[in-house]
């Protein structure tokens, strides 16, 4: 296994911040992740970055980054229209979407092009254009920092949300993903419901796996920057679910605000809107801005630090609850 000492994080995070790792260990394969997993260098706590495509620095990060470079897809026999495909947690997330693309597998089309790699998409449980990684995992195989023993996780027992996993919440800190095992359909079963996505696969002439997955990547790229272009880690913050009565108490003062269904008794607004509302988009302060066709999503126009995305993405915040009584909660993971 590899370890770089005082590594630079510049290219390993899509916010491009200029920062240093004290140690950053690469990991290549299964025996890797169990050799850093029994040295004492995990029994220090350590942070693992996937493709840093939804973490801020703020500043230099003191300790050990552990980062997966593991590559393997495997796919099991067809039965009654399901396939269960067993993928490493290093992989590229969009690699695997066309994989499935190209084997005739539905279940992540409507995830094409997200930045993230295979066990980061289980941890944040990433979602968009009404799907949801969730509704594709069948297990984890993740390993126990503590002892370096490998456990099974059931779906139940991955605890998924909104923008949420065990992982993140209770397990955080305490599991290394090693491999995710997503269950597909090879019978086609497409889910267009959200927003314009069925009357742009109209204009495209067909409904096929393929045009899903290629509508999806056109409108990405139409609202979200490159982030090979312009730095970024998409949504800032998460859409914020709040009671159906303060839901009602805002769209009466407020009645373009969309709200969406959440858990019972529960309503999810767009904080794209909330932000918009108050004139954010396009807003820019030195090389901070808000993006200029989606309100959620902070860039770095060159030579921003972290600390000045922070500060921005707190003002932003500050508004919104003085106007609205919401605190957005951001997604990305700021350190
Ligand atoms: N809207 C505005 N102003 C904007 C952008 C959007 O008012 O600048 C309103 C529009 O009314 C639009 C609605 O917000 O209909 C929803 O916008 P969009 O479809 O862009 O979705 P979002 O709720 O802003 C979420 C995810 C995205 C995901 C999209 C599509 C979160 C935090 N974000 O954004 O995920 O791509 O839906 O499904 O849930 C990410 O997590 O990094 C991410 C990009």
């Amino acid at each position: 296994m590899q370890c770089l000492e005082n590594a630079s994080l510049k290219a390993r995070n899509t916010f491009g911040m200029d920062v240093k790792a004290d140690r950053l260990w690469i990991l290549c394969s299964r025996e890797e992740e169990e050799e850093f997993l029994r040295s004492p260098w995990a029994k220090q706590p350590f942070f693992i970055l996937g493709s840093g495509a939804n973490v801020l620095f703020t500043k230099d990060f003191h300790g050990s980054v552990v980062h997966l470079e593991t590559q393997g897809i495997r796919m099991g026999a067809a039965r009654d229209g399901r396939v269960r495909v067993e993928v490493a947690a290093g992989e590229c997330w969009d690699d695997f979407v066309r994989f499935c693309v190209d084997k005739g597998l539905y279940g992540v089309e409507n995830l094409a092009l997200i930045p993230s790699q295979v066990g980061s998409a289980v941890v944040q449980n990433i979602g968009a254009y009404g799907r949801e990684v969730k509704d594709v995992v069948h297990a984890v195989k993740a390993w126990h920092v503590a002892t370096a023993e490998m456990k099974v996780f059931s779906k139940e027992e991955c605890d998924f949300a909104y923008r949420s996993s065990f992982f993140k919440t209770v397990g955080k800190g305490e599991w290394l993903i090693h491999s995710v095992e997503f269950e597909l359909s090879t019978e086609a079963a497409y889910h267009t419901g959200y927003g314009d996505v069925a009357e742009r696969l109209q204009a495209w002439g067909e409904t096929s796996l393929r045009a899903v997955y290629e509508v999806i990547s056109e409108i990405r790229r139409e609202k979200l920057p490159d982030v090979r272009e312009l730095g970024s880690a998409g949504s800032f913050f998460k859409n914020p679910v709040i009671s159906l009565e303060k839901c009602q108490a805002l769209q009466a003062a407020h009645p373009e605000f969309k709200a969406f269904p959440a858990s019972e008794g529960r309503k999810k607004l767009s904080a794209a809107q909330l932000i918009d509302s108050l004139g954010w988009k396009g807003r820019r302060s030195g090389d901070v801005g808000v993006h200029e066709r989606q309100a959620l999503v902070l860039v770095n126009y060159g030579r921003a630090t972290g600390g000045e995305v922070w500060r921005f993405a707190q003002a932003i915040q500050a508004d919104v609850q003085r106007h609205y009584g919401i605190l957005l909660e951001p997604e990305v993971i700021v350190l």
